[in-house]
C-alpha cells in the first residue's frame, strides 16, 4: 500500500470544528500525521489546491444489503464521497434466514441471481461480503422483519414463546457475529406485526451487546407523534439508544409537525434516553408500491398477498380502501421508479395517472395491474413531504444524513430502473443545495453530520475523523462546486464536485474516475481490523 501525502487542503476533520489548513499523511491505510506541515516523504504525494479534506462520508441509513454481490465497486456511493455504509434498515437484513426458505431474506435485487453465494446466520453472510468484497466500509444492523420471518414465518399474530425464544437466538447470534445493532420497519409486514412489547423484548437483548435500535416508524403521516411516542418507549423501556430512521412527515395535513417531533427527541434526551435520527434531503419517498396495500392482506407472505388481490371480493375491498388511502392527489404523487418484467418498462418514471391514462383505466386498476403482472415487484416514488420540513430536521443537531437507498450505478448490473435520486445524490445535495445555496449551516456542520456524527452513533470509534490513528477513509471536494445532479426525471447521474476518494488508505476516486480499487472492509462491532 502506497503512502500518501495530502497537501493544500483546507482540513474540516469531523467535529464539526472549524476548518484549518493543513497536511495529512497516510500510511497503511491509517491515517499517520494531521499537522500544519508534514515532515515526512511520501511515495503519492496529492496536491489538493482549493479542495476541502473530509474524513468519508457515512451514509447512515443504506439498503445495499446484497446489491455488493452484483457490483462490489457501489460507484453510486463511493462517487458521493461515501466510504462506509450503515445497511440492514427499516427491519430488513441481508441474515439470517433459513435455508429451506432462500428468497425470504433477501432483497428484490439478490433474488434469483446465480452469481449469488449462499449462507444461513449472520457471521456467515458477513463472511461472504467479506469475501465477495465491498466498495464501502459496511456497519450491519440485523432486521427485525428478517428475524421474525426466520423466526416464525410470515404470520400476522404474537410470536408463541418457542417462536420468542427462536428470535432472541437470531438476535444473539447476529450481535456475535458484529452486527452494530436491529432495525424495524413498522410499516411493512412483517414487521408491522410486532407489538411494542415484542420490540422491547428483542431490544432488550440487542442492547445487552451495546448495540442500536433503528426505526423505520409504524406511521410517518397523521400518526407521526405516536410512533415517535413508540420508538421513545422502546428505547426508555430496553436501555437501548433510539436512532428515528429518515425522519419526516408524510401527508400535507402532517406538514410541521416535525417541529414537536424534534421536541419530543429533546425532551426524551434530557430525561436520559438516547434518540437520534437520520434524513435524506429531498421531498419525495420511496418503497415497494406493496406498500400501497394494507398489512393485514400481506399475512401469510408474497404469495398470500397476490392471491387477495386477484381475489374478485377481497380484492374489490381492498382496491377501495386504498383509493380511499390516495385521496385527492395520492395517484399523481406517486411515480413508478422500477418494474421487473420488460413489458412494462415504459411505466418507469411515470407518474400513476399518466399510466393509467396510457392504458386507459382508473389510477387504481393500473396499480393493480403492474402489481400483479409484476409480481409486487414494482418501485415507486411519492411526493409527500414539503421543503420547510426537510429543513426543519435536517437543523437539528441530533439529526445525520442517511441515503436511504442502496447502492447503484450507471452500468453494469445495478444501473436497472430509475431510482430515487437520492441514490446518486444525497450528500453533495446537501453540501451543495443546503449548505452552499441555502446556507442552512456552515460547511463543518454539514460534514459533521456525514462524519462524526453517525461514528459517534454507531460507537465505530476509529472511523468519522480526521485525527492519528483513524482509519484513513478520506475525501477531497470542491466547496464551490460540489451538487447532485441526480433528479427524479433523471435520476442515474453521479454528482460533481467529489474529486477524491480514500478507502482505508487506498485512492478510489481519482480526478472523478474510479481507479477500479475494492477497498472497503465488513465491519464487525468491537473487533478492529
Ligand atoms: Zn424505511
Ligand atoms: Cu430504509
Amino acid at each position: 500500500m502506497q503512502d500518501i501525502l495530502i497537501k493544500n487542503v483546507r482540513v474540516i476533520d469531523g467535529t464539526g470544528a472549524p476548518w484549518f489548513h493543513g497536511e495529512v499523511f497516510v500510511k497503511d491505510g491509517k491515517i499517520a500525521v494531521v499537522a500544519k506541515k508534514v515532515e515526512a516523504t511520501a511515495s503519492r504525494v496529492i496536491d489538493g489546491q482549493g479542495l476541502v479534506l473530509a474524513p468519508g462520508f457515512i451514509d447512515s441509513h443504506s439498503h445495499s444489503d446484497t446489491n455488493w454481490f452484483l457490483d462490489p465497486r457501489g460507484e453510486s456511493k463511493i462517487r458521493q464521497g461515501v466510504t462506509t455504509e450503515v445497511t440492514g434498515q427499516c427491519g430488513e437484513s441481508g441474515a439470517p434466514k433459513r435455508l429451506d426458505d432462500q428468497d425470504a431474506g433477501q432483497t428484490e435485487a439478490a433474488q434469483g441471481d446465480a452469481k449469488m453465494p449462499t449462507w444461513s446466520s449472520f457471521d456467515e453472510y458477513l463472511t461472504a461480503l467479506s469475501r465477495n468484497g465491498v466498495g464501502v466500509n459496511l456497519a450491519t444492523l440485523v432486521g427485525h422483519g428478517t428475524v421474525r420471518i426466520a423466526g416464525m414465518g410470515y404470520d400476522d399474530r404474537r410470536p408463541t414463546p418457542d417462536e420468542m425464544a427462536r428470535m432472541k437466538e437470531y438476535m444473539k447470534e447476529a450481535m456475535e457475529a458484529g452486527a452494530f445493532g436491529f432495525s424495524s420497519g413498522l410499516i411493512y409486514p412483517p414487521s408491522a406485526y410486532a407489538s411494542t412489547d415484542e420490540l422491547v423484548e428483542l431490544a432488550k437483548v440487542v442492547a445487552s451487546y451495546g448495540g442500536i435500535y433503528a426505526t423505520h416508524m409504524r406511521n410517518e403521516e397523521l400518526a407521526l407523534l405516536q410512533s415517535v411516542n413508540e420508538a421513545i418507549e422502546i428505547g426508555h423501556r430496553a436501555g437501548i439508544p433510539v436512532h428515528i430512521s429518515h425522519h419526516k412527515a408524510c401527508d400535507k395535513r402532517a406538514w410541521g409537525q416535525v417541529k414537536q417531533s424534534l421536541a419530543m427527541i429533546d425532551e426524551a434526551r434530557r430525561h436520559g434516553v438516547d434518540v437520534t435520527a437520520d434524513q435524506y434531503p429531498y421531498v419525495a419517498t420511496a418503497t415497494g408500491l406493496s406498500a400501497i396495500i394494507p398489512s393485514w392482506a400481506h399475512d401469510g407472505g408474497p404469495k398470500a398477498l397476490l392471491a387477495r388481490l386477484k381475489d374478485p371480493e377481497v380484492g374489490a375491498a381492498l382496491k377501495s380502501k386504498v383509493e380511499l388511502d390516495q385521496g385527492d392527489d395520492g395517484w399523481y404523487r406517486l411515480m413508478i421508479t422500477d418494474v421487473k418484467s420488460e413489458k412494462n418498462k415504459a411505466c418507469e418514471g411515470k407518474r400513476m395517472t399518466e399510466i393509467a391514462a396510457m392504458w386507459g383505466i382508473p389510477p387504481v386498476e393500473a396499480a393493480w395491474r403492474l402489481l400483479c403482472e409484476e409480481e409486487l415487484e414494482v418501485g415507486y416514488v411519492r411526493f409527500a413531504m414539503c421543503e420547510d420540513d426537510v429543513k426543519t430536521v435536517m437543523k437539528h443537531p441530533c439529526v445525520m444524513i442517511g441515503s436511504d437507498a442502496s447502492a447503484r450505478a450507471i452500468d453494469g448490473p445495478l444501473s436497472t430502473g430509475s431510482p430515487h435520486p437520492r441514490a446518486f445524490g444525497t450528500f453533495p445535495r446537501v453540501l451543495g443545495k443546503y449548505c452552499r445555496e441555502e446556507g442552512l449551516f456552515p460547511l463543518e456542520t454539514a460534514v459533521y453530520k456525514m462524519t462524526g456524527l453517525p461514528a459517534w452513533r454507531l460507537g465505530l470509534w476509529d472511523r468519522g475523523l480526521v485525527r492519528p490513528g483513524m482509519a484513513a477513509d478520506l475525501v477531497l471536494f470542491d466547496p464551490d462546486k460540489v451538487i447532485d445532479t441526480a433528479t427524479f426525471e433523471n435520476p442515474k447521474q453521479y454528482p460533481v464536485g467529489i474529486e477524491c476518494v480514500i478507502v482505508n488508505g487506498e485512492v478510489v476516486i481519482e480526478n472523478g474516475q474510479h481507479t477500479g480499487a475494492i477497498a472497503g472492509k465488513v465491519l464487525r462491532r468491537g473487533r478492529s481490523e
